[in-house]
């Protein structure tokens, strides 16, 4: 009994140990799925959106460009008039910081940092943590303005 139970921990362990070796390809698989959930409404499973109400995903630079920026797009959103891939846009998009953890917000950048023609670096969960403590006193979604200007590590805004 005690050599049967030693070996499945060795078994959990072993499997646990492979898991993180093959972090990046989870993150990926992981970020699909929280994209097929949540972002594919509206940008669309091709990451094409539906022009001229929502963006496409494509050969984004907030996509590819900072990570803590696009981390702070998930959580808090973007609205009014913004200019992407050369169309107007004008709506809302909803920020997930009550809805998704930290690590599907990481799962999901990456995801999308990998896909649509993007091939932009993965992004850890710290990031997101890093993010969601810097703004947590914001309550309103991202201007263009703003996300224009925006430079990492600078001043919470609010
Ligand atoms: C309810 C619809 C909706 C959902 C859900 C949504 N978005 Fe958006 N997203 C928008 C809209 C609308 C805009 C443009 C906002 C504007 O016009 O100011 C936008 C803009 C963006 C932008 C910047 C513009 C661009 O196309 O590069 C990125 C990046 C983005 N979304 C990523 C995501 C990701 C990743 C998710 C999932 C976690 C997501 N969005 C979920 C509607 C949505």
């Amino acid at each position: 009994m005690k050599t049967s139970l030693s070996i499945a921990a060795c078994l959990v362990l072993s499997a646990r140990f492979a898991a993180a070796q093959d972090a990046v390809p989870d993150q990926v698989a992981a970020g699909k799925m929280v994209y097929m959930t949540v972002c594919f409404a509206c940008h669309q499973p091709t990451g094409l959106g539906l022009p001229p109400v929502f963006p496409p995903l494509t050969k984004s630079e907030y996509v590819a460009g900072s990570p803590e920026r696009f981390a702070a797009m998930i959580l808090k959103g973007n609205a009014g008039p913004m200019t992407i891939e050369g169309k107007p846009y004008n709506n809302i998009m909803p920020g997930q910081e009550l809805m998704l953890t930290d690590d599907k917000i990481a799962a999901v950048m990456t995801f999308v940092r990998s896909s649509f023609g993007n091939s932009a670096p993965a992004v850890p969960a710290s990031v997101v943590a890093a993010a969601r403590a810097k703004f947590a006193e914001r309550k309103t979604p991202w201007t263009e303005a703003e996300l224009k200007a925006w430079k990492d590590d600078a001043a919470p805004a609010k």
